[in-house]
């Protein structure tokens, strides 16, 4: 079980970790470790669906290793990176710390990015995907105010995903706060939405998330996205309904 939140403040704030004993922790397994430490130990989260249920815009090939391996080893090394660093923070290690923060922040930011993109998608011609407008109504409702209607929005977005340079991610995000205003944004690697921005949906961009079957058909890969889009998790995510924001 993930407390999602704890994660993302963690990556939005950079701040240390709780402290920990001061016991020798070499001999220790990681989950063994975390525990003992009071902290979280992260598990790749199963998928709503069957590896070859999203084809054949994504092919199952790619769902299975980029769920299997890719995600896994995103968790595996987000763990082990919280060991180190609670290690270092008990023996006052700071410089340790310090070299640690770049890789909790990539593997955490890579578990968080996909927990969130595997819970976007759904089989096409479902209930979820087929009919936007009667799956989320009130995100589709607010998409024509600020877009002008879906296909412009489909639009921008696909056109701020086609911009990335490298690997990266796009998502539609909500603002926190009074007004909750709709917008496009961008994170490079494996950042995720922080900072008084709520993810509605995601794309992830990376190669891994594509190549194997569109090859260099970057934009073949964002047009056939939609058929997979699961609106009723971005309707939630929109409007607050969405039980991730304490676990996923
Ligand atoms: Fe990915």
């Amino acid at each position: 079980m993930v407390n999602f939140n704890n994660l993302l403040q963690y990556l939005s704030l950079q701040s240390p970790l709780p402290s920990s004993s001061s016991a020798s922790l070499s001999n220790l397994n990681i989950t063994e470790t975390l525990t003992k430490m009071g902290l979280t130990t992260y598990t790749l989260p199963s998928l709503p669906y069957a590896y070859d249920a999203l084809e054949p815009h994504i092919s199952a090939q790619i769902m299975e290793l980029h769920h299997a391996r890719h995600h896994q080893a995103y968790v595996t090394n987000l763990n082990a990176a919280l060991v180190s660093h609670a290690t270092a923070l008990a023996e006052g290690d700071v410089a340790a710390q310090i070299s640690l923060q770049q890789a909790i922040r990539f593997h955490g930011g890579g578990h968080i990015n996909h927990s969130l993109f595997w819970r976007n998608l759904a089989p096409a011609g479902t209930a979820e995907t087929a009919d936007p407008a009667q799956a989320a109504p009130e995100l589709v409702a607010e998409i024509g105010k600020v877009w002008g209607g879906l296909a412009e929005f489909k639009k921008a977005f696909g056109a701020a995903l086609l911009g990335i340079q490298g690997s990266g991610w796009g998502w539609l995000v909500k603002e926190t706060g009074e007004g909750g205003r709709l917008r496009i944004v961008t994170t490079k690697d494996q950042d995720p939405v922080v900072g008084g921005q709520v993810p509605v949906l995601g794309v992830d961009m990376w190669e891994h998330a594509y190549y194997l079957q569109y090859l260099n058909g970057k934009a073949a890969y964002v047009e056939n996205i939609w058929n997979v889009i699961n609106w009723k998790t971005a309707e939630e995510r929109f409007a607050g309904r969405s039980e991730e924001k304490t676990e996923l």
